[in-house]
């Protein structure tokens, strides 16, 4: 659906309280893995968010049917596998979702799925996933732009993940959580997101050894019963509303984070001189009055500095006097937001995945989101700007920051989509 761009207007100082939602890509693999029990799942803290409809639809394809129980609760009930195949026409509205693969598997002992390709920032490799399944005693074929898999009995023995991949590893344990083996997975990821994963599938019974270290050791379980389990806060929204902070030269208090989950993007903005003040679950982020000093920025796999950050930062960063450099070997082609932050102003200079940034003011244009980070960059440097600064490409925001434009306005901004109707009468 094409959606009216976000109109905003910033410029000045903003301030207030925000709560953080729950995470998104903590959401996600743990709707998936709901799949594996028979019985229901309640789970909390679900954000309402495109992406967790797109992968609501794509579990409710498989067998899952969900009853909304509050604003960010849901119930989630599959009695039985309906579809083992998952074709492209879902799997391309969420690269993400080929993490069905492992959960199908688990459960119905087979699985097929279509590639999931590329995204509008580079390829999105899955070859981690398929070798750890291979390695673990299934078979994985690849025809006509699917990936079937199939097991015969449990998966089991050793798989060493040759780098960090957060679904990777999150369709590894998704694979191996039933059975009567055990699995043990090598360098697997530490992320915040896995480690919630686990938590859940513990929960319900499952057997699953190591969270947040790079070894996990998994006993298969015959069954997984139901359960209720809230998911943890949103890592990635709260570093958005951080930098926002900064950009604005504002103070917020943030609610509902897990400040240990935050500690790169907290001491990156303490080095650029944000004041920075953790109580439990909240935080105060104060830039007011204050001459930021430009830094370097590397990205790294959880704990280190979150490439979904990335592009926000260098927003930050291209208002910052000086030179800072910024480099994402992550994602290495994550850089959708430099032609649009060239349009405001911004001197960005990119080579290979590194950008060297020369800070100064930035003045309002038309920008247009072409991913969910990149679209964060844009508001977060339009709020820094007096005109108006006009984004387009407002479903990738939807992705992943819930009632958006409703919470900038919380905070002091001027931000709106015009209704469809005022918009076509404005044309
Ligand atoms: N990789 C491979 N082979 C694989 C898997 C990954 O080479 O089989 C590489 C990737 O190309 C990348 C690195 O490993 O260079 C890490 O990728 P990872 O598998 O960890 O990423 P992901 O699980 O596909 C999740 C998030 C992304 C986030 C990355 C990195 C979800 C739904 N997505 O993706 O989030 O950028 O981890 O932290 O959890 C976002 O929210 O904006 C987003 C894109």
């Amino acid at each position: 659906m094409q959606l009216t761009p976000l109109h905003i207007q910033g410029g000045r100082e903003l301030g207030g309280e925000i709560a953080i939602q729950h995470s998104k890509n903590a959401a996600l693999p743990i709707i998936v893995a709901s799949l594996l029990s028979s019985e229901p799942v309640t789970l909390h803290g679900i954000p309402r968010l495109s992406d967790v409809y797109t992968i609501l639809e794509i579990v409710h394809h498989i067998g899952a049917r969900h009853t909304w129980t509050g604003p960010n609760s849901l119930t989630l009930h599959t009695p039985e596998i309906l579809n083992t195949e998952t074709p492209y026409a879902l799997v391309s509205k969420m690269r993400a979702s080929f993490i069905v693969l492992g959960a199908v598997l688990g459960r119905a002992k087979e699985a097929t799925v279509s590639m999931p390709g590329g995204c509008a920032w580079g390829p999105r490799p899955v070859d981690q996933h398929v070798k750890a399944f291979r390695a673990l005693g299934a078979e994985v074929s690849e025809e006509n732009g699917n990936f079937a898999a199939q097991r015969s009995g449990s998966l089991s023995g050793k798989f060493i993940f040759e780098l960090l991949t957060v679904g990777g590893t999150h369709n590894a344990i998704l694979a191996s959580v039933l059975g009567d083996s055990v699995v043990t997975l090598e360098n697997a990821s530490i992320d915040t997101d896995v480690v919630d994963l686990i938590e859940f599938l513990n929960s319900l019974g499952a057997k699953i050894e190591g969270a947040g270290t790079n070894t996990l050791t998994i006993t298969g379980v015959s069954a997984l019963h139901g359960g209720e389990y809230t998911v943890i806060p949103d890592r990635i929204e709260a570093a958005t509303f951080m930098i926002l902070a900064a950009a604005t030269r504002s103070r917020f208090k943030l609610t509902n984070v897990r400040t240990d989950h935050l500690t790169a993007v907290t001491a990156k903005l303490q080095e650029m001189g944000v004041d920075i003040l953790e109580d439990g679950s909240s935080m105060i982020v104060d830039a007011r009055n204050r001459e930021m000093k430009p830094v370097n920025v590397t990205t790294q796999s959880y704990p280190g500095f979150p490439t979904d950050v990335q592009p926000q930062m260098s927003a930050l960063l291209a208002t910052v006097t000086g030179t800072s450099v910024v480099q994402d070997p992550v994602y290495p082609d994550r850089l959708t937001h430099v032609a649009e932050l060239h349009r405001m102003g911004a001197n960005i200079t990119v080579s290979g995945y590194t950008q060297v940034i020369q800070g100064a003011p930035l003045h309002s244009a038309p920008v247009k989101a072409a991913d969910l980070r990149a679209g964060a960059a844009l508001f977060i440097a339009g709020l820094t700007t007096e005109g108006e600064t006009v984004i387009d490409g407002v479903q990738y925001l939807n992705r992943g920051y819930e009632r958006l434009s409703e919470r900038l306005r919380g905070l002091g901004a001027t931000a709106f989509q015009p209704e469809p109707a005022l918009a076509a009468a404005m044309d």
